[in-house]
């Protein structure tokens, strides 16, 4: 019998690549230029893994992270969800490389795809088992290597991605803390809006497919931009209202970083002062399923967001797929390794 269904997050973790690649760098690739890219995205630069790196590998070393700071050691857990778009290989999971990485023997571990909604999916999965009591400790990370599936000859999708890697570990926190609302959702009627077409059962690798440059991330980029001006506001509400909140309530506003024209709209629909919410697509481009837990991380490190204060993560994405989460911030301090 469980005494406590509040469940929360007791450690953080990130990691992004060490190389840096500034839209400079990208106006000498494509036809591109440093104005058109941050007055259209927000975006400076981003960080790009090395060839010989995987997305597993950013997802160790974030997951170590928040396992140190969540003060428990990796055989403590039960469960490991992983959320990416860009697996080292189709199988095994990213979750499954991880878990034997990590030496966390005793976990389950399956990947999830949800495209960069899929941390705020993993939380809500996640916390699902811990309710239920199957489970007490669950690792959820979002993990991306979009710099392996981008076109680098496409101005339009190649200076809006980056590398990086977020984990969160998720425990049974004392009552009126963690999760408050959620709010999950998919669009499949739209999944050909962004894609990535082959590779798969519906068309094989071949010589054609690579020819054709069907390996790539391809983006029909106004319908991927009208479906989040729509989905970002309603579905940060959903979950407050889910919470029974509101969005005066709200403390911190972490939507995905994907596009600053995108993070603003969603703030005016939320009447959210632009002060509450957190920017740092800035720094690191669209990091997909990372882009979440690498915002929360670091509005914790700054001192954005505190112990006690209500915050709001949400997401869109590949699929087409939305997410969001409530959360009261039930961390002392903000020492975070
Ligand atoms: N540099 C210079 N010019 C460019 C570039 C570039 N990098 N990319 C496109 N352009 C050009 C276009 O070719 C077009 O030229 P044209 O008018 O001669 O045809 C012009 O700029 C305007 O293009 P638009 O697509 O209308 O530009 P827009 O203002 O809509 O911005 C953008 C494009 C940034 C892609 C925007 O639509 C967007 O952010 N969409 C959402 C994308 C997104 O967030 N995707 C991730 C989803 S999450 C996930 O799961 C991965």
């Amino acid at each position: 019998m469980r005494e406590n269904k509040a469940v929360g997050i007791i450690g953080l973790g990130c990691y992004v690549p060490e190389k840096v690649l500034t839209n400079f760098d990208l106006e000498k690739m494509v036809d591109t230029s440093n104005d058109w890219i941050v007055e259209r995205t927000g975006i400076k630069q981003r960080h790009i893994a090395g060839d010989d790196v995987a997305t597993s590998d950013l997802a160790v070393k974030a997951a170590e992270q928040a396992l140190a700071d969540a003060g428990i050691s990796a055989d403590e857990l039960d469960l490991i969800i992983v959320g990416t778009a860009t697996p080292d290989m189709y199988f095994p999971s990213v979750a499954c490389i991880i878990q034997n990485k990590l030496k966390a023997t005793k976990a389950a571990a399956f990947d999830l795809s949800a495209g960069c909604s899929g941390f705020v999916y993993g939380l809500v999965t996640g916390s699902q088992f811990i309710i239920s009591g199957l489970y007490k400790k669950v690792l959820v990370v979002g993990a991306e290597t979009l710099s392996k599936i981008l076109d680098w000859t496409d101005r339009n999708t190649c200076v809006l991605f980056g590398d990086g890697a977020g984990a969160a570990v998720l425990s049974v926190v004392d009552d009126g803390y963690g999760i408050l609302g959620v709010e999950l959702g998919a669009e499949g009627a739209g999944g050909h809006y962004l894609s990535l077409p082959a590779g798969g059962s519906r068309l094989p690798a071949s010589e054609l497919t690579v020819a054709n440059r069907s390996h790539f991330v391809h983006m029909n980029g106004n319908e991927v931009f009208k479906f989040a001006i729509k989905v970002m506001g309603e579905a940060a509400l959903k979950a407050l209202e889910n919470a029974s909140l509101k969005p005066e309530d709200v403390d911190c506003f972490i939507p995905h970083q994907a596009n600053i024209r995108i993070i603003q709209s969603a703030a005016k629909r939320l009447k959210m002062p632009m002060e509450k919410v957190m920017i740092n697509v800035d720094k690191y481009g669209n990091t997909s399923s990372a882009s979440i837990p690498i915002a929360l991380k670091e509005a914790v490190m700054n001192g954005k967001v505190k112990k006690d204060d209500t915050i709001v993560l949400v997401g869109f994405g590949a699929g087409l797929t939305w997410a969001s989460c409530v959360i009261k911030w039930c961390k002392e301090d903000n020492t975070i390794v």
